[in-house]
């Protein structure tokens, strides 16, 4: 309303002041920018128009557009809107990429006068599909190239990270890794690709119209299984639940599994839980849980892992944990050496042979062990010497409860009670020997 009070006093004034002078352009055609699918408008300011006509044309096609108040093309998307004939609107709705270029005002005066002014058409980015890479499987070690690429107007940049801000390497330039945040460009080269590279990459492509767009790309990285075992003892009492586990990396998804001491590969069952916790992408725990352990489920366990790359096993054992010597031993730092030795024992029966076995394993890091492995360590022994061992064992097994007293008694208190005796006695002798020798004199 404003608006047009004033534009009407300004129309008015320059109408009176000079009404016999030509038109002519008060500012030259603003430079228009729009986004694709929006409305466009050109401003063509004129004064002193008084009976002439005003036009606009598409400059490159040559087309006339509007002729006073009347859309002359076809076009719907166009209308012309004047605010006192001194402001003239072109209206471009829906606008698109063709619509791009200069467009001219024109008055037909004679001769005519006419002006330019640009629609600029800004095209949010776009990834093109035909040209980007897709989810990717390589080997380890493998060289990749992803490639993301971009259309829009004004041209995208493209820059790429990873997904949860995981660093992106490039791969070793020499002995230094080349490891970055981000990368700018199409491609993303790497040269050596490992396991941690594996995951989503996302190329994001961005030219300050919004909204920028981002694709994510998996990348694969295959390798054979790996598996770590944290635990290769397990201790557990009769009647308790006891948990195996084993760390596993590989890549694609390998077949798991975990078996016993006597080859049966065990199923989810009343008495097993098997179960998989996903860490990473190829970070898998494998646990076996065992409930209501028994005196037969001692021994040991394999957990097996395969894949199109290879296989790998872990060994974990399941001890049995003698109760009383828990809380007295457990404080006390042993050096454990646990021999490795396999130990066999055949019991005849009337069906048939049964064996029993027991493994030992490898020495272990962890230095607190139950006392059974104290006392059973130190000396590697004979294949014939098995059962005199074994007896050992469980001799020492039995005096494991009596001997956290006894040490006690005979290293700290030991010295001082056998000690005080003695210097009571020689005061005493030296004193009879002082009293005689003063009884003679
Ligand atoms: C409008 O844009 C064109 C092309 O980008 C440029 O040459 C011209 O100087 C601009 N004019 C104005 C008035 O900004
Ligand atoms: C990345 O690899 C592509 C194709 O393999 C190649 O065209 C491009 O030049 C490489 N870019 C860089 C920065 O090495
Ligand atoms: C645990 O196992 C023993 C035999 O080893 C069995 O007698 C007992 O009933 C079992 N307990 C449970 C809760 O299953």
């Amino acid at each position: 309303m404003e608006a047009f009070i004033i534009d009407f006093i300004i129309n008015s004034f320059f109408f009176t002041a000079s009404a016999a002078s030509e038109p002519y352009f008060a500012e030259p055609i603003p430079n228009t920018t729009a986004t694709v699918g929006r409305e466009a408008i050109l401003k063509c300011t004129i004064e002193n128009l008084d009976t002439f006509k005003v036009a606009w044309i598409k400059v490159d096609t040559q087309t006339l557009l509007t002729l006073d108040t009347h859309v002359i093309s076809r076009d719907r998307r166009l209308k012309i809107t004047n605010s006192n004939k001194r402001q003239w609107y072109l209206h471009i709705k829906d606008v698109s990429v063709l619509d791009r270029g200069y467009y001219m005002c024109q008055i037909n005066t004679e001769p005519m006068i006419s002006q330019d002014g640009f629609l600029d058409v800004m095209v949010p980015p776009s990834i093109v599909e035909a040209d980007t890479s897709t989810d990717t499987v390589v080997e380890e070690r493998a060289k990749v190239s992803l490639r993301c690429s971009a259309s829009g107007y004004p041209p995208p940049q493209v820059s790429w990270r990873r997904e949860k801000s995981k660093d992106i390497n490039l791969g070793s330039v020499g002995n230094t890794k080349n490891i970055v945040q981000r990368v700018e460009g199409e491609y993303l080269n790497l040269t050596q690709v490992t396991r941690e590279d594996m995951g989503a990459y996302l190329c994001i492509a961005k030219n300050g119209v919004p909204p920028s767009v981002s694709k994510r790309i998996l990348l694969q990285v295959n390798f054979s299984p790996k598996i770590k075992v944290a635990n290769q003892m397990v201790y557990a009492v009769g009647g308790s639940e006891a948990v195996l586990g084993c760390n596993l990396e590989a890549s694609p998804r390998p077949l798991t599994s975990w078996i016993r001491h006597d080859d049966v590969v065990l199923i989810n069952n009343h008495k097993f839980e098997i179960i998989e916790k996903e860490e990473d992408s190829y970070k898998i725990i494998m646990q076996l849980k065992i409930r209501n352990v028994s005196d037969n489920d001692f021994g040991h366990y394999k957990c097996l892992a395969k894949n199109t790359f290879g296989d790998k096993e872990g060994f974990v054992r399941l001890i049995e944990q003698i109760t009383t010597t828990t809380t007295a031993m457990s404080t006390i730092p042993y050096r454990v050496f646990i021999p490795i030795q396999r130990v066999v024992t055949e019991s005849h029966t009337s069906e048939g042979t049964t064996i029993d076995k027991k493994e030992y394993g490898a020495p272990t890091t962890n230095s607190l062990r139950d006392e059974s492995q104290v006392v059973s360590s130190e000396k590697q022994l004979g294949p014939g010497k098995v059962e005199s061992r074994l007896e050992d064992e469980t001799q020492q097994r039995r005096t494991v409860d009596q001997r956290p007293k006894n040490a006690k008694k005979s290293t700290s208190g030991s010295n001082k009670s056998f000690l005080v005796p003695c210097l009571v006695l020689y005061a005493a002798v030296s004193f009879n020997l002082i009293s005689n020798y003063l009884l003679r004199v």
